[in-house]
């Protein structure tokens, strides 16, 4: 950076500083969040004004000492997974699994034949691995991760509110999940009872929960895959939502805890407190689920190469980068005019030679794999980010457009980490299990402990991205948590949600 010319390091900085994230954003963005929190444990799950918060009916947290034989089966995307999970007692455990995408006309067929295709896949399972259980009048218990939103009523009740990730079975909606699935399967005559329907991060919690060797108790799973979320075990009685008639009959078998579905991914859908910069309005307009989820649309890997070759274009518009190509009107659609950078278009033309490629003018053609490698490359004259850039967005750059694509990177993807930290860290606060809590904004002591606590994640960007975890544990020493924040273990954890869901099953109550 220090290289650059004046004429292009000023104006370049003042497009970096927008992505800024200092520790006074995460501290007012925790403060933020817990407020959230706690309006969604009051009120229905479906409003715009704070986070879900969906109980998910699951009480018991393993300890790695669980045993026993169960299912789980999981729909979300494309696929369906269906395994079995045998739990040794003693943090391992055996899977046996069956994976398959599921075929388009399925995704937008009927609900019939969906269900059915699912309990047929569960039977064909079955054959493959435990044909003697195909005989026997005792049933296993099968937990379902359907990650679509559901208005869960009980462990094993949820009612489809809408579909997403491209299915479209219109009779499904309004309809109980488990009921559906059941009723296929006891066509078929399986010795199977579906007793959950969870989401994804409430099995990577539970998963993480029992293979843990640590000791340390785990606060959170945590998921950033094709989306972000997380879930934590909440007290009973501050989830004041949930039927009273509910609460005493959990309290009377002992349990205090139930865990929570926070659907994150929502967090501040009104704007109040998230950074919005022109690159954020575009993005967001070109999702199918524009206007929600803009936390999301911030933090996870497919959004911040869009968000940076959305960057790229507008530094090409304002000739600071990618001198030797041509200047298109169209190449950077400006959705808003709020931003100061639309004046901008009207700069002379220069001498120009080349077209910008069709990939560079192309939504969502920066992989965020890209990016990592732009952010790690240390070669002389940035041999590494140009031939990345060449083979992704088929751009040929100079030494200097090439140190401002990097620049550029490392601004979008810091304030991923750093805007991440504020859900962790809210969560971890609201547990009180490093002895603070906040209240009413202000920190608080609870019971006074030098404990380490366990955050299980499961997501590509925060296992692989260079530099990604250390942020995100800055920006949580930057919160309310301060020095305790170094009490938080962030481990990976891989593929949670098939060991995690059999673990549902353990939260049945007859
Ligand atoms: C989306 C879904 C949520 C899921 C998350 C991670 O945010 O709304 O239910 O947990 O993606 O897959």
């Amino acid at each position: 950076m220090d290289t650059l010319p004046e004429n292009v390091l000023r104006p370049l900085q003042r497009t970096l500083d927008l992505f800024e994230v200092t520790p006074d954003t995460v501290r007012e963005g925790v403060a933020y969040f817990i407020r959230q929190m706690e309006e969604g444990l009051e009120h229905d799950s479906d409003s715009h004004d704070y986070l879900p918060m969906i109980p998910s009916f699951i009480t018991h947290i393993p300890d790695g000492t669980e045993t026993g034989l169960s299912l789980a089966a999981d729909l979300g995307g494309t696929n369906f997974r269906i395994c079995s999970v045998e739990l040794n007692g003693d943090h391992s455990f055996n899977l046996e699994q069956y994976k398959t995408k599921v075929d388009k006309q399925y995704m937008v067929g009927t609900l019939e034949s969906l269900f059915e295709l699912l309990a047929r896949l569960v039977r064909y399972f079955l054959s493959q691995h435990h044909q003697d259980q195909l005989q026997s009048s005792e049933k296993l218990k099968m937990s379902f991760t359907f990650s679509f939103p559901l208005d869960q009523t009980a462990l094993n009740k949820g009612t489809l509110i809408r579909w997403t990730k491209g299915y479209d079975v219109p009779d499904a909606v309004n309809k109980d999940i488990v009921d559906l699935f059941q009723k296929e399967l006891d066509k078929l005559a399986l010795p199977v009872q579906i007793v959950a329907i969870t989401n994804d991060t409430v099995g990577t919690m539970l998963a993480n929960a029992y293979s843990s060797l640590s000791g340390h108790k785990t606060v959170l799973g945590a998921i950033f895959g094709t989306g972000t979320n997380g879930a934590y075990a909440e007290k009973l009685s501050n989830i004041k939502k949930l039927d009273p008639s509910v609460v005493q009959k959990l309290q009377k078998f002992g349990i205090d805890d139930m865990i929570i579905n926070t659907e994150w991914g929502s967090f501040d859908n009104k704007l109040e407190f998230l950074p919005v910069t022109i690159y954020d309005e575009i993005v967001d307009s070109e999702t199918a689920n524009a206007g929600v989820h803009l936390y999301e649309k911030r933090i996870l890997g497919m959004f911040l190469g869009e968000i940076v070759r959305l960057v790229i274009l507008d530094l090409h518009k304002r000739h600071l980068i990618l001198e030797g190509y041509e200047q298109m009107e169209t190449s950077l659609k400006l959705v808003s005019s709020s931003s100061s950078l639309v004046s901008l278009t009207n700069l002379p033309r220069r001498a120009t030679t080349k077209r910008l490629s069709h990939r560079v003018l192309s939504e969502w053609a920066f992989p965020t794999e890209a990016l990592s490698r732009i952010e790690v490359d240390d070669t002389k004259g940035l041999k590494v980010t140009e031939l990345v850039l060449s083979e992704t967005l088929h751009l040929n750059t100079t030494l200097q457009d090439r140190i401002i694509i990097k620049a550029v990177a490392h601004a979008v993807t810091s304030r991923a980490a750093y805007l991440l930290s504020i859900a962790i860290a809210a969560v971890v606060l609201k547990t009180g299990r490093l002895g603070i809590t906040l209240e009413n904004g202000e920190v608080k002591p609870t019971k006074l402990n030098d404990e380490l606590v366990e955050v299980g994640v499961d997501g590509a960007v925060v296992e692989f991205y260079p530099g990604f975890k250390e942020k995100l544990i800055e920006g949580l020493g930057w919160s309310q948590l301060g020095d305790a924040a170094k009490r938080v273990v962030v481990t990976i954890a891989k593929d949670g949600s098939g060991v995690g869901a059999a673990l549902c099953t353990n939260s049945h109550i007859e």
